[in-house]
């Protein structure tokens, strides 16, 4: 079957490797032409390993390529999935031009095209959007009808950056929101060979579903933050309290960790969209309001441990290990390392940076800062540390990198590494939600 995604992004080329290899034909539309160029020389625009070997592999069979004919490759696929980016605004609202101008695209597709195609909604947008903004462009600009002379679909996207091809491989669950019951039951036969719960709703429960997901990941992370920060000051070590709390099947284990808060292109934007959305329908979101403000206090409660220790920070030497949004990536979209390391500059101090792959883009950012080029020469004469993404190999960090540091004060902002080897290192060890008994 031909397809096209719409957006060579995460999503897009995670959806589009995941069907090339279930044995479609797939072609990724993107307006950016050196991420179209990337793409077909088998490169990824971004750092996720086993995607890249993947769609490379495709790319050498012939089974996937890119184009900048977004409306070519639209006319030429039974299927388009609409994968494009829809980032925050200031006020919180998503902001849907890419969708728009997307949506504009697959119109003229449709308009010079006679056989019956299903345009896939997978970018998060809020509750009303694929009905009430897509559906309006897709039927003005092509003089056609949904539903009757193309089928439209919303199926929201659950990826974790760093598991792309996986999480797209093995979902947890496949959402399928259509009005029209034709275009929902073909996109179903589509995903038959993805063995996994399916679930068929409307296209506005289908949207709803990915802003329950990520608003409630959220919530867990600032709970367990909360928590945290109440162990750190009661002389309790969070890490065994919300363990053995996450024991219970009806909390669960995953996503208990606390930091320095939650970044990413998705977590913080898609909370502030639904909190916004509520507010144009006259509801004020007391729990999203009260999660978003513990995440922003997170990288200050770093901050006051490194402080805690070495007191002022004017003129110290600070190192930051990790800027990407979280370990084994290189996004650095809402990564929490932007508040820390300004909070750090305020009060003064020299900070330099390392990350093993988000450097490049994170210089571009804050180009003033220090770069090493190690995780062993960032912590060189430093007079402490905060660890703000959970990097493998920041765990392998020991005596030999740990005693070049002027005053050896490590603060594990990801609770990434192990106390006891942090100490026996000759270290001094303290991570958010560490509360030693006194
Ligand atoms: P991205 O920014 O990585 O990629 C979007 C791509 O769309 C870019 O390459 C851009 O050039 C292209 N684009 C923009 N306008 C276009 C147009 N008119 N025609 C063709 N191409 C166009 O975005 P992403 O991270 O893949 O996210 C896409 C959507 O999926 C967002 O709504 C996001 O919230 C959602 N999502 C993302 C993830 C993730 O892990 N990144 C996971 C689940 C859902
Ligand atoms: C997140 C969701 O996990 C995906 O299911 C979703 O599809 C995606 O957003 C999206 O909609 O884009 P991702 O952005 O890749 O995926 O990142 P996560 O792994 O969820 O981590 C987000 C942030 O939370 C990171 O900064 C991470 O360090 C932090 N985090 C995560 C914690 O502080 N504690 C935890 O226990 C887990």
């Amino acid at each position: 079957m031909k397809m096209c995604v719409i957006g060579a992004g995460y999503v897009g080329l995670a959806t589009g490797v995941m069907f090339g290899k279930l044995g479609h034909e797939v072609t990724c539309a993107d307006i950016d032409g050196s991420r179209v160029k990337s793409v077909n020389a088998g490169k990824l625009p971004f750092y996720e390993p086993p995607l890249e070997k993947e769609l490379a592999k495709l790319v050498r069979a012939g089974k996937l390529r890119a184009t900048t004919d977004v409306v070519k490759s639209a006319k030429e696929s039974k299927f388009i999935f609409l994968c494009v980016q829809t980032p925050s605004l200031p006020s919180g609202r998503i902001d849907v031009r890419p969708v728009k101008a997307a949506s504009r695209s697959i119109a003229k597709a449709l308009k010079s095209c006679s056989d019956f195609k299903i345009v896939v909604m997978k970018s998060t947008v809020v509750p009303s959007t694929t009905d009430s903004i897509v559906k309006p462009i897709l039927e003005a600009g092509s003089g056609k009808v949904a539903g009757k002379d193309f089928g439209l679909c919303m199926n929201p996207e659950f990826l974790q950056e760093g598991s792309a091809l996986k999480d797209s491989m093995e979902p947890s669950r496949i959402v399928v929101g259509s009005t029209d019951k034709r275009s929902g039951k073909e996109l179903m036969r589509l995903y038959a060979p993805i063995k996994t719960d399916k679930i068929r709703t409307d296209l506005r429960s289908a949207e709803m579903v990915k802003y329950t997901s990520n608003s409630f990941l959220a919530t867990k992370i600032s709970f367990a933050n909360e928590i945290a920060n109440m162990c750190v000051r009661f002389g309790i070590d969070s890490e065994l309290v919300l363990k053995a709390a996450g024991k219970d099947p009806r909390i669960g284990p995953l996503f208990l960790k606390p930091g320095l808060g939650f970044g990413g292109s998705c977590l913080p934007k898609d909370v502030k969209a639904l909190k916004d959305k509520a507010r144009s329908e006259d509801y004020n979101s007391r729990l999203l309001t009260a999660l978003l403000a513990i995440n922003e206090s997170q990288p200050a409660e770093g901050v006051r441990l490194l402080e805690s220790e070495i007191g002022d920070l004017r003129g110290k030497r600070i190192a930051v290990l990790g800027l990407a949004f979280k370990g084994g990536v290189d996004d650095i979209r809402e990564t929490r390392a932007v508040p820390l390391v300004t909070s750090l500059l305020a009060k003064g101090a020299n900070v330099v940076a390392f990350d093993p792959m988000a450097m490049g883009n994170f210089i571009k950012l804050m180009p003033t800062i220090n770069y090493a080029s190690s995780a062993a020469e960032c912590l060189k004469d430093a007079d402490g540390c905060i660890v703000q993404a959970d990097w493998a190999k920041f765990k392998k960090l020991g005596k030999k990198e740990f005693s070049k540091m002027k005053n050896a004060v490590v603060v594990d902002g990801r609770r990434c590494l192990d106390p006891e080897v942090v100490e026996r290192a000759g270290a001094k060890y303290l991570g958010i939600g560490y509360g030693k008994p006194r």
